[in-house]
């Protein structure tokens, strides 16, 4: 490749400092050279990332290999490559905050230097960011370290963890006591002389300091950065208020199945659903026996699973029928390369009851790791996973910097598109997993039900666990009103309510909340996901003729927009552009829209909608809540 002996020259320009622009520059401003000496800083760099990559690949091999070592010598350990990985990110930022990005022509040149010069936790000093890293541990082991324990068992049993023991368990309980007592154990465990709460002040802290690095005196600037956008907050909020009537609808009917479930708690009818229902309906989304009433109880969904493994075999092909997915749509196609040396399967020990497949980048290869499981879940899950490597092929061609999704969760966003199509029964007809390529009316309902329950209810959490963080980032809410904000958010945008009075003195966020404090994994990212998903699936739904509006043969709900050349150009061309551009510009590519909207989301359950509005008339319930103030602010 012709950049290598390039590049070596470049390294001892900047070894004699001549890549400091500052130094070339003063003794004359023309452009041209100034341009030259940011490349040869941003070459230095991208070597630097090469090494990188090596180590990464390193890790990969030795974790396949079964013991046998292949390139010789120990493989890094992942926290090295996080410490090297955080060193270039720190010093290039560093670097590039000198650079005068007006006096760069070239406008590709100018969006590098723009995002590598501004960076979240790692734009942290080497203490400080270690701290970070330990508080993150910290919250997260709130949510996976076994720490509960109810007050009579503790002696005699094992302590549990929320995630994912306490969830399963509280998916499965009958008596709302039990679950209560749970949301308290939890909650009295983690914030036990206030730890939950000082650790995320903590947190919260090292987060500002980020942001003064960044020079953003608003610290959520730097919370939202690749998001370029001056109030991206605001922008989320419109789109709860848009899909919100349907949300309405869909908790009034659920308000009215906890009822029923729960006769002895007498639930007010009026009022807004208590957080520990809440957090078992949500978990129940896809549970055999729910708490609500699907809406035709006797038109069961068919199963699945037994075809499933008749079809599918091994873990093995349902890769490569995922994989077949984005060829139909005349994307890349995995090579036989690939799936002998960079597609492996995890050890079962490491896989565990939860496994996530995980996608490795390390140009100009990249990698999988698969779970050896094989279920539905699995098989949509691998479809998303699918979509990440194609992403990664794609992009792994521009240059450092922009070789990245253009907003975070815009990734996840297509990925959950393909799992949208995957699992719609005209693709599982294709797939010879279901008879029928579609669901009898009733049927159709009752997954369109469930899969409301997956989505609609998540959506307003992510949203009220992102704008109580970022609210307290910037100083809108003071700690001694933490609580009650938290709670004045769930009764606005979702109609939730504590189980009992609460005062200022508890911190009651849950769990996903913890889990969303990494940038990485933030709870922006997922409400992102969902929405911006649902709008490029109503996209590509309609550039593939796979959805007729009106026409009740092609619904947005089953939607397969396999086989669709047009729709894998969109997708080619999005990815293809990484983060040269917008992300505003790139989804209009597909959406031929700039903003986020519930569009996509109210369309796809527009039957669910027109059903709850029935039943909920049928059943004399009455939609909305009235706020009931269970927060005290002085216990
Ligand atoms: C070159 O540009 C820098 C930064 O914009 C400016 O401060 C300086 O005065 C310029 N020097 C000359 C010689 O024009
Ligand atoms: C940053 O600049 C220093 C001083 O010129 C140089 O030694 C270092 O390699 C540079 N690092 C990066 C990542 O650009
Ligand atoms: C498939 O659809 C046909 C016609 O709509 C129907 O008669 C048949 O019962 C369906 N088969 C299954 C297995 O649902």
């Amino acid at each position: 490749m012709f950049w290598q002996p390039f590049c070596l020259v470049l390294l001892l320009l900047a070894v004699t400092g001549d890549c400091v622009p500052q130094s070339s520059v003063s003794a004359s401003n023309h452009s041209a050279e100034y341009e030259a000496s940011t490349r040869r800083i941003l070459d230095v760099a991208t070597q630097r990332m090469r090494g990188i990559w090596e180590m990464r690949k390193r890790i990969f091999l030795q974790l396949t290999s079964k013991g046998k070592s292949t390139l010789g010598g120990q493989a890094p350990s992942k926290q090295e490559v996080d410490i090297e990985t955080y060193k270039l990110a720190y010093e290039l930022a560093a670097n590039l905050s000198v650079v005068s990005v007006e006096q760069l022509h070239d406008p590709k040149l100018r969006r590098r230097v723009q995002r590598l010069a501004k960076l979240q936790l790692q734009g942290l000093r080497p203490n400080d960011y270690e701290q970070s890293k330990d508080l993150l541990r910290a919250m997260q082991n709130f949510i996976s370290g076994h720490m509960i324990c109810n007050a009579e068992d503790c002696a005699n049993r094992k302590p549990t963890s929320m995630y994912p023991q306490l969830y399963n368990q509280n998916m499965r309980l009958k008596r709302y006591e039990d679950l209560r007592g749970n949301w308290y154990s939890w909650r009295n465990t983690i914030n036990d002389k206030d730890t939950a709460k000082s650790t995320f002040i903590d947190y919260v802290r090292l987060l500002r300091i980020a942001a003064t690095y960044n020079g953003h005196v608003t610290p959520s600037r730097t919370w939202y950065l690749n998001f370029d956008t001056e109030n991206f907050q605001a922008e989320m909020e419109s789109v709860i208020w848009e899909i919100m009537p349907l949300y309405r609808e869909l908790h009034a009917y659920l308000r009215h199945c906890a009822i029923k479930a729960y006769p002895k708690f007498s639930f007010k009818d009026d009022g807004a659903i208590t957080a520990p229902v809440l957090d078992q309906i949500l978990s129940q989304a896809w549970y055999h026996k729910p708490i609500f009433q699907t809406p035709f109880p006797k038109d069961q969904l068919p199963s699945v699973h037994h075809r499933l493994e008749e079809v599918l075999v091994t873990p093995v092909k349902i890769n490569k029928k995922a994989a077949e997915f984005f060829e139909s749509l005349g994307l890349n196609h995995m090579s036989d390369g690939f799936y002998e040396k960079y597609s492996r399967r995890m050890n079962d020990d490491e896989a565990g009851s939860d496994c996530k497949p995980q996608v490795y980048y390390f140009p100009p290869e990249v990698a999988l790791r698969y779970c050896p499981k094989l279920d539905y879940k699995k098989m949509m899950q691998i479809h998303g996973t699918m979509s990440e490597l194609q992403y990664n092929i794609y992009k792994r061609e521009l240059p450092l910097g922009l070789d990245t999704e253009p907003c975070p969760g815009f990734g996840s966003a297509l990925a959950e598109t393909v799992v949208l199509a995957s699992g719609t029964p005209r693709h599982l007809h294709r797939l010879k997993i279901l008879f029928n390529d579609s669901l009898t009316e009733m049927q159709s309902l009752n997954r369109l039900f469930r899969m409301g329950v997956h989505t609609l209810l998540a959506v307003p959490q992510y949203f009220i666990n992102d704008k109580f963080l970022v609210d307290v980032m910037d100083g809108r809410i003071g700690v001694q009103d933490y609580n009650c904000a938290y709670w004045r958010m769930q009764d606005k945008y979702a109609g939730v309510m504590p189980p009992v009075w609460r005062s200022a003195k508890d911190f009651d966020v849950d769990y996903r909340f913890y889990r969303g404090m990494h940038p990485d994994r933030s709870n922006t990212r997922k409400f992102m996901a969902e929405i911006l998903g649902f709008q490029f699936y109503r996209s590509f739904c309609l550039a593939s003729g796979q959805y007729k509006p009106g026409d009740p043969k092609f619904p947005l709900h089953n939607c397969d927009f396999y086989d669709s050349k047009e729709v894998g150009n969109l997708i080619r061309e999005m990815m293809e552009l990484g983060a040269t551009r917008h992300w505003r510009d790139t989804m209009e590519i597909a959406t031929g829209e700039r903003k986020l909207s519930g569009r996509g989301i109210l369309e796809y359950f527009a039957p669910l909608f027109t059903w709850l509005k029935e039943r909920n008339m049928q059943l004399d319930v009455e939609p909305g809540w009235d706020a009931d103030d269970l927060c005290r602010k002085d216990p």
